[in-house]
């Protein structure tokens, strides 16, 4: 490890992040977004196709997330004019008969799926060697239509998502009577927690409920609350650059067993899960990454997880 003591020792990891939801992008603009530690444009066209490009033109460097202008499918740079395609390729230099074969934008792989627009990030520009995560929630009508809330907070993913393997501060942090003791397995990409609980139902009888975390890569942890009903998290965290994160919990309930996200056991759900958000947060933000931590027993899968992490920085192998 090059990192200084309490230095984070890794770069940005690579994975799928989410950079937008499609309902708040109106088609045919182009809008300025920073994260990776890279100034990005992401382009939607008048058919809502969408694509992410590193900002500047090839030209002579204009910013195309101020002014470029989306024609059709295709996009202009505020400059000289400059017309671009999708996959970031220059089609048309209004002053020249032949276009440069060097004008090209950087294009990050981007896919929609359940309303969330994805990019694929690399440091070295390869593509991605997992598909897009599936959440079939946000598909089925049964469920809400999410609702979203946002934190940028000054950490990395790698902490946000080491919590979920770290019983022991779920009482110290969240108040819990007692830590989970989840059964924990991780596959490629996918690392999945479950928790079985029973609790106490309204008519006295005692009921399991099941909490499952999985997290596809540094990117995405969806949380599916089960039992007397049915709730979703899906926690999607970007990383701006090396030192700041955006996060972000999509909440939805399954109405077809009652629930509202704005009533009752769906609103207290929804509420929990901000307030520990907002618990962990001055954690992360004033933590040092411990490279060597001293561990003990009740520690759980740390070490398990921080193996499993090591996919996504490729170049640190
Ligand atoms: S800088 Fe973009 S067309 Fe000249
Ligand atoms: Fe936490």
């Amino acid at each position: 490890m090059l990192a200084n003591p309490g230095e984070f020792p890794f770069p940005i990891p690579v994975g799928w992040f989410r950079v937008g939801f499609l309902d708040q992008i109106a088609p045919g603009r182009a809008t300025r977004l920073r994260f990776w530690g890279q100034e990005l444009v992401l382009v939607s066209t008048a058919s809502r196709e969408v694509g992410l490009f590193g900002a500047y033109c090839p030209h002579l460097g204009a910013h195309l997330g101020f002014g470029a202008v989306v024609e059709g499918e295709r996009f202009r740079c505020p400059f000289h004019a400059w017309r671009f395609d999708l996959e970031g390729r220059c089609v048309e230099v209004p002053y020249a008969k032949r276009i440069p074969a060097r004008a090209r934008l950087r294009r990050y792989p981007t896919e929609v799926k359940s309303g969330i627009v994805w990019a694929w990030y690399h440091p070295s520009g390869e593509g991605p060697n997992w598909p897009v995560p599936e959440i079939p929630e946000l598909d089925n009508s049964e469920w809400s239509a999410p609702t979203h809330h946002h934190w940028t907070i000054r950490t990395r993913n790698q902490e946000i998502a080491e919590n979920t393997s770290d019983p022991a501060h779920f009482r110290a942090v969240h108040g819990f009577a007692e830590a989970p003791d989840p059964e924990i397995t991780f596959e490629g990409p996918l690392y999945r927690s479950v928790t079985l609980s029973r609790v106490p139902r309204p008519d006295g009888e005692m009921a399991v409920s099941r909490l499952e975390v999985t997290w596809h890569g540094m990117g995405l942890g969806v949380v599916r609350a089960s039992g007397a009903f049915e709730l979703l998290v899906v926690g999607t965290n970007t990383p701006i650059d090396g030192g700041a994160v955006d996060a972000c919990f999509s909440f939805s309930v399954n109405r077809a067993r009652g629930l509202r996200p704005d009533k009752g056991a769906g609103r207290a759900f929804i509420a929990e899960a901000i307030r520990q958000m907002e618990q962990d947060i001055p954690i992360w933000e004033n933590k040092v990454f411990a490279v060597r931590p001293v561990l003990c027993e009740g520690d759980g899968p740390i070490g398990a997880f921080r193996e499993w992490a090591k996919q996504f920085y490729p170049h640190e192998a």
